[in-house]
């Protein structure tokens, strides 16, 4: 399968008073056709940073090192006039606050029509606001399709979603007519930055279901510190800590026997405070300024070894599944 998205050995520092911080310091990860990859870390671990930086909106941060390939062309460095033509129609995002992500001046109708206008037209999506509507039958039917693989039925109700403004709908309907607006623009890459957070448990509930429905029907990233939403939407998962990817591999397996130290004490937090954001794991949060020699977690790994005070372990490959540690031999789930 051809990767879609392909991040390499990527750095992402940011200069401070207090000195660098290394947000991103050597994320690798792939994304193939039709595959959902869910990003997973505690807190400050460079999830936002990442993702800004595939969309070259991760200023002041630098990249420093490294490269995003996209499609098999390398978008690390492009010009601003050509991201900004990427921007919302090849990598499309759904932005983590859907209370304040959509115009409220607007009716739902307009905003639609606007996105499929910047589609047809080639504009960027700063130009959203502030614009008038026209409106067409077959900017229509295209609403009633998008709507119906999130699972709307063409109706009463669809038509009164259409017709409302932002505030008058609810957190999990304004949810989905972000991640609506997105595939009006038939993205290459959707990226949907923490889909659950901040929504109570019936509204989570659907949204997990139009996680669910989107998967395998287009090439996704999918942000979150939720398991449950990972398991919904994502078919392989990367942990994150102190900006580079430590584990990856298919979901069940990860979840269920995940190989590194880092993993299992982040999912047994994450199992001990249900939906909460993930607080740092260890003690101590790590500093991203003075990062520690050898494996970045290995003041707070209960089972360091003394080469991982020394080494940063390798990140080593077995079945389609890689694990960076010293402890970590290559055997196969
Ligand atoms: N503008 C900035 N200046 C300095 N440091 C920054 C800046 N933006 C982000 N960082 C730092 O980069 C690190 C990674 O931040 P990032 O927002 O990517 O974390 P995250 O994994 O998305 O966390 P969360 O789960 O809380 O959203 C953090 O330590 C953060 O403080
Ligand atoms: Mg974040």
């Amino acid at each position: 399968m051809n990767a879609v998205l392909k991040v390499t050995d990527l750095h992402v520092y940011f200069d401070t008073s207090a000195g660098t911080v290394r947000a991103n310091n050597g994320v690798s990860l792939q994304v193939r056709e039709g595959e959902s990859l869910g990003i997973m870390g505690e807190s400050g671990c460079g999830k936002t940073v990442l993702f800004l930086s595939l969309l070259h909106l991760q200023q002041p941060g630098r990249i420093v090192r490294g490269s995003v390939v996209l499609d098999g062309r390398d978008i690390t460095h492009l010009r601003e006039s050509e991201m900004e033509r990427l921007r919302g129609r090849v990598i499309a995002l759904v932005p983590q606050n859907q209370a304040t992500a959509l115009n409220p001046a607007y009716i739902i109708r307009q905003q639609l029509t606007e996105a499929l206008k910047i589609r047809h037209s080639g504009g960027s999506l700063h130009s959203l606001a502030g614009r008038q509507n026209t409106g067409s039958q077959s900017a229509e039917s295209e609403f009633r399709r998008v709507f119906e693989d999130l699972g709307f039925e063409a109706g009463p109700v669809l038509d009164r979603l259409l017709r409302s403004y932002p505030h008058q709908l609810s957190g999990g309907m304004r949810q989905r007519v972000l991640i609506a607006m997105a595939l009006l623009m038939k993205p290459r890459l959707l990226i949907a930055d923490e889909p659950t957070t901040a929504l109570d448990r019936a509204i989570k509930a659907q949204s997990l279901n139009t996680l669910q429905r989107l998967r395998g029907s287009l090439t996704m990233l999918v942000i979150s510190h939720d398991v449950e939403a990972i398991s919904a939407a994502c078919d392989r998962v990367a942990i994150m800590y102190g900006g580079r990817v430590v584990e990856s591999g298919a979901c069940p397996e990860v979840l269920s026997q995940p190989h590194h130290p880092y993993t299992r004490l982040l999912l047994a937090a994450q199992r001990r405070r249900r939906g909460e954001p993930l607080q740092a794991v260890a003690a101590e949060t790590l500093n991203l300024i003075d990062f520690p020699c050898g494996c970045p977690f290995h003041p707070a790994c209960p089972e360091a070894m003394p080469v991982c005070a020394i080494e940063t372990p390798p990140e080593r490959c077995t079945d389609g599944a890689m694990v960076a540690c010293h402890r970590f031999t290559g055997e196969a789930r």
